[in-house]
């Protein structure tokens, strides 16, 4: 769709040397008047239920939206946490319903509100709960300490670009002086690629394109039987319905990634570019074969591509949700974001990543944070309940 696009704009700024200039602003003029603008907005994007046995914004929607903004915040020590959590939770209802003034009008349509807590809360609430664990430090980090860790994370997502700077504001207000903002993160995400038709075990799949220019988030516990046993935190009750967030800011060396061959490109990846299938063969929606070698030897899949790399079996560990946006600001690259049963599942891969994936010479971590994202809550169960007073 975006290559269509894009060949198509080329055209008509080159000029065809079969149309005339005359013929082809004709072509572009439209023959009827100009809409009013209102009514050329689309449709709202449907509604995703705040409430349940999980929260949103992580499963759903799907595809994700196209924007996001995370806002990580601290917890001054006076502050009662349960009453602040249930407040948060009130105003999520709030601004996802559209009933909140704060939204100023905007309908809320897909709008998702996701809030995690992080170590130093859940310890708090039982040493040895899942999220208990602060995240270690990894190689090529240039983390400013205010950029390190956190006690809240609000992951606001949407379709409507104008909503998370404005849901933030509204659930900033609703929580007043118990938090203390410490940093906050804006992403984009490209067109949806498809990866798998939707099946009776599993809806369709889609990932996007990052800003190296290949599909990022194909691999991953999609199924309802994957979520379960690598996603949604099982128990100990008062977690349950919960997962561990892990997010990472990385900056991307452009440059220098632009610079390398299509096939070098690949190589660091261990898929196409254009089409996502793995080196070893395939379409996009197949799994990378890690021992296909070429007839002298050599595997298809290079051994220190990143695919290789991360891949779950070859560490060790279960798989992530990878729902990760792209950012310019502070400077280009990827804020990911990824969501497992076990912190265990994102330090056992970053470790074996350390040791020699091609893809992380051109990476910077610049923030990193993990946090319990609370289990689904209701009105009458509120958000964050079966963990704080
Ligand atoms: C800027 C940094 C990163 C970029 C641009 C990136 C991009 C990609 C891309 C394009 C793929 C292949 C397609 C896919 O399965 O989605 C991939 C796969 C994967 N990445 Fe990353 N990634 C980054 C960092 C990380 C980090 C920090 C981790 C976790 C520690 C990670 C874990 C994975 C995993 C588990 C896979 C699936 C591997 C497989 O089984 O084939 N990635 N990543």
């Amino acid at each position: 769709m975006v290559a269509l696009g894009l060949t198509a704009g080329c055209d008509a700024h080159a000029g065809r040397p079969d149309r005339s200039d005359a013929a082809a602003s004709a072509a572009a003029t439209p023959a009827t008047p100009a809409t009013p603008a209102a009514a050329q907005d689309p449709a709202p994007a449907p509604s995703v239920p705040a409430t349940g046995r999980y929260q949103a914004g992580v499963t759903l929607p799907q595809p994700a939206q196209r924007n996001l903004l995370a806002v990580v915040a601290d917890v001054p020590a006076a502050v009662a946490v349960g009453p602040l959590l249930a407040d948060l939770g009130r105003t999520v209802r709030a601004l996802t319903a559209g009933t909140d003034p704060r939204l100023l009008g905007l309908p809320p349509g897909d709008l998702t509100v996701t809030v995690g807590v992080g170590p130093r809360l859940v310890r708090a609430a039982g040493p040895s709960l899942p999220g208990a664990a602060d995240l270690p430090r990894f190689s090529r980090e240039r983390i400013a300490p205010r950029a390190r860790g956190g006690d809240l994370l609000v992951q606001i997502c949407a379709g409507d670009a104008l909503l998370p700077a404005v849901a933030a504001t509204a659930l900033l207000d609703a929580a007043g002086d118990r938090l203390r903002e410490r940093w906050r993160q804006s992403g984009h995400r490209g067109a949806n690629i498809p990866v798998s038709p939707a099946t009776r075990s599993q809806g369709a799949v889609t990932a996007p394109r990052n800003l190296l220019g290949f599909v990022d988030g194909i691999v991953g516990p999609h199924t309802a039987a994957a979520r379960d046993r690598h996603l949604w935190l099982a128990g100990p009750a008062p977690v349950a319905g919960g997962t561990i967030a892990v997010l990472r800011r990385m900056e991307l060396d452009l440059p220098r990634f632009a610079a390398l061959s299509v096939a070098e490109q690949e190589a660091v990846f261990g898929r196409r570019r254009a089409g996502g299938a793995p080196l070893s063969g395939g379409t996009i929606a197949s799994d990378p074969d890690l021992g296909a070698k070429t007839p002298d030897g050599r595997y298809l899949v290079p051994a220190d591509a990143h695919v290789r790399r991360a891949n779950a079996n070859a560490v060790g560990a279960g798989l992530m949700l990878r729902r990760s946006y792209s950012i310019d600001d502070p400077a280009p690259g990827l804020l990911f974001v990824s969501f497992q049963n076990d912190l265990r599942t994102f330090t056992r891969t970053l470790t074996r990543m350390d040791d020699s994936d091609a893809l992380l010479g051109f990476t910077t971590a610049t923030a990193a944070a993990t946090f319990l994202i609370l289990p689904g809550f209701d009105e009458r169960r509120p958000l964050g309940s079966s963990l704080f007073r």
